[in-house]
């Protein structure tokens, strides 16, 4: 069945089933290899320098856990979660072998479930990084982040565009491995915060490419740029910051 929990669950076992040992491998070094991630962790990096953020943060769909090795790399005191123990083990080498053993405290849990145990009223921040968009109910993902904050903490939530819905890897993986493969628009997200309970979120803007140097790159830059501030694309992250009222 397309899109349960189980499926979410169960993604590294059979990509790993279908695509072999080598996805793992992937899993291991893309956040650190990519240049896509790197340049959603630049865009983070700026957002977290410029508003508060931290020191206690939770990150809500950890993955391979390189988001959290970045969080604990700047000083932060992190808990990871996921719905994956693949994944969660994954990151938890990945922490050990980059010297972050013991300075990331990983958990298992569905960050959309109303009965996700959760400390409350805890955290000064979280980062939902590139998971929400795997959650039917991203609303439910982001009450269960205001409960774990304390007052006045933050959130940074880092997704790809609504187009992602439409993406030829989304088609793949929802066809190979029935995961939820959402498309979210900065409106939505927006709106989702505010159903939460946070205040007045704020979007930001990462732009993956840099252009070479010639006119035509640089109106091919200039235009991309245009696009991706008025309609979100092509294929940009959507960053929103927001907090919880005191
Ligand atoms: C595309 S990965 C992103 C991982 C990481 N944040 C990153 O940026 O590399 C999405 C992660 O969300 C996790 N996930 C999906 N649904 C979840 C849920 N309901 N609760 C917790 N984790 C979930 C998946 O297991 C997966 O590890």
């Amino acid at each position: 069945m397309s899109g349960t929990i189980d499926n979410e669950r169960n993604f590294v076992r059979k990509a790993t089933e279908i695509y072999g040992p080598e996805f793992q491998d992937h899993l291991r070094s893309k956040g650190f290899v990519s240049h896509w991630f790197l340049h959603y962790w630049a865009a983070f990096s700026e957002i977290a320098n410029s508003r508060p953020f931290g020191p206690k943060v939770l990150d809500l769909g950890c993955g391979p856990g390189w988001s959290s090795i970045f969080l604990a790399g700047r000083g932060c005191e992190v808990t990871a979660l996921d719905v994956s123990d693949d994944m969660l083990a994954i990151a938890a080498e990945n922490a050990a072998r980059l010297g972050f053993a013991g300075r990331i405290t990983f958990r298992q849990g569905d960050m959309q479930s109303p009965a996700l145990a959760i400390d409350e009223g805890v955290y000064d921040s979280a980062l939902v990084m590139d998971a929400l968009h795997h959650c039917a109910d991203d609303v439910a993902v982001l009450r269960n982040t205001y409960r774990a904050l304390k007052p006045g903490g933050s959130i940074v939530v880092v997704e790809p565009d609504w187009f992602h819905q439409y993406s030829p890897s989304s088609a793949n993986d929802r066809k190979l491995f029935g995961t939820t493969e959402r498309g979210l628009s900065s409106r939505t997200i927006r709106r989702s915060l505010v159903a939460a309970g946070f205040g007045k979120p704020e979007r930001f803007y990462c732009v993956y490419a840099t252009p070479a140097g010639g006119l035509v790159a640089r109106m091919k830059a200039v235009i991309a740029s245009v696009a991706t501030v008025s309609v979100g694309y092509p294929h940009r992250p959507v960053l929103m910051y927001a907090r919880k009222p005191e």
